[in-house]
């Protein structure tokens, strides 16, 4: 297959300048939290309010840290014409996240029936906990689109272990800034608690702390566990639903994938063009797949648990949906069981709207080349001219941006994969 991805050849300066400062940053937030492990707070009562909370952990030290790294670098956003900073919700009404309470028991009733009998253990947690959907928040950003500007919301799932991912796609492609058409680009982090057995109290107080530099967390109170990727789904959508849905486009993909923010703009730019944006959902589309049997692969779904061929759907690697399709995909995802793959979940939520995700070639959530070992994997070329590669350790992808946006790196019109 060819993309004929449009090879740039303007400047691209300073972008890997502001790397020393969230490196620095990185480290001081370990040298803090040992610091701030040892005072008693109440955390509690601090979590989910960031003004509060930063005066409840440690009180005016809080300032000697935070001062130096919540200045937005160079390219970020100017402040919001005539609005004074002041928070603003785009209908009017207050609106705030209502799922307070942590109500997840088993239901029981699922134990008496006989196919959960016959079900391969692994997937008993799920099916028990099936029916709990929404979560109440830990750490939210209500303000995060409140000034109305947000044009594209990039958003990435990732799991507290994974700072060092976050930090690389904090200096590549999730970078917020506003771009040279003048789209305003936000970006936020979705995370789920840490599961119990790791380190929970002290990696929870870590991301606490990562957020308080950087403001792009969201975190719910359910376990960050593989099954549970698609509570960060349906939580995200209500998220949206409610804080930012005057937004125009989200991107969605993982913390290991590259995306070339300039091509996924210049999509943006011809699907508006040609008037296609409204019911907009692109990806590396798979249509005609069918749930794995083999049981020792990460993705085996058991036949008691779904016994049909998926709906088309779009790598959860990294695709690219148009707001008004995301608030429609809201709605319907309510009256769909969860299922434990997150990608295939929102394939059965389009298909309830009649719709399928289009196959764009620029995605390739499932690798460049389908031989891993392939040298495309690793050739620049291909990268500029690509949306969404994925699988990259976070040194490969600040490697591979950095290539990619050298101004010298030649490439034919045309590549062919
Ligand atoms: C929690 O959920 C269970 C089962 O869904 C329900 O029976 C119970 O009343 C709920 N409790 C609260 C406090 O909402
Ligand atoms: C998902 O998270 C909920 C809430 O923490 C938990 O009760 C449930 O067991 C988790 N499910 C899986 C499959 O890990």
């Amino acid at each position: 297959t060819a993309f004929r991805g449009a090879c740039v050849t303007e400047k691209r300066v300073g972008l890997l300048k502001p790397l020393l400062k969230p490196l620095l940053s990185l480290s001081l937030v370990f040298a803090s939290f040992l610091m701030i492990h040892k005072l008693k707070v109440a955390e509690k009562d601090a979590v989910g309010l960031k003004p509060v909370r930063a005066e409840t952990w440690c009180g005016s030290d809080c300032f000697s840290f935070k001062k130096p790294f919540m200045k937005p670098g160079p390219g970020s956003d100017p402040p919001p014409a005539g609005l004074d900073g002041a928070p603003r919700v785009s209908n009017g009404t207050p609106a705030s996240w209502d799922a307070q309470v942590l109500n997840c028991s088993e239901d029981g009733s699922v134990r008496t029936k006989d196919w959960f009998r016959r079900l391969d253990p692994r997937f008993h947690q799920f099916v028990l906990h099936r029916h709990c959907r929404y979560f109440p928040m830990i750490i939210n950003h209500p303000e995060k689109c409140a000034d109305g500007r947000a044009r594209l919301l990039i958003v990435v799932k990732s799991v507290i272990e994974q700072h060092d991912r976050r930090e690389a796609v904090r200096q590549t492609w999730g970078r917020e800034h506003t771009a040279e058409d003048g789209t305003a680009i936000r970006t936020l982090f979705l995370l789920g608690s840490p599961t119990t057995g790791k380190d929970t109290k002290n990696l929870q107080k870590l991301i606490e702390y990562e957020d308080r530099i950087y403001g792009d967390i969201l975190q719910w109170d359910f376990m960050d566990t593989f099954f549970n990727l698609t509570l960060k789904e349906v939580n995200f959508l209500k998220w949206f639903h409610i804080y930012c849905s005057d937004v125009r486009f989200i991107f969605k993909g993982d913390d290991d994938v590259f995306v070339n923010t300039r091509n996924l703009l210049d999509l943006i730019r011809f699907k508006v063009d040609e008037r296609q944006d409204a019911e907009l959902f692109v990806g590396d589309t798979i249509s005609k797949a069918i749930p794995i049997r083999n049981r020792q692969s990460k993705y085996y779904i058991p036949k008691e648990l779904y016994d049909k061929p998926y709906p088309p759907y779009a790598g959860g690697g990294g695709f690219l949906m148009s707001s008004p399709l995301a608030r429609r995909l809201f709605a319907v995802s309510e009256a769909v069981q969860l299922y434990p793959i997150d990608d295939v979940f929102l394939g059965m939520c389009l298909q309830k709207l009649s719709l399928s995700p289009e196959l764009h070639p620029g995605f390739r959530t499932f690798g460049i080349s389908r031989r891993r070992v392939s040298p495309m994997n690793h050739e620049p070329c291909f990268y500029k001219n690509l949306i969404v590669v994925h699988k990259l350790s976070a040194q490969e992808l600040l490697h591979m941006w950095k290539v990619v946006h050298k101004q010298d790196l030649v490439c034919a019109h045309r590549t062919s994969v």
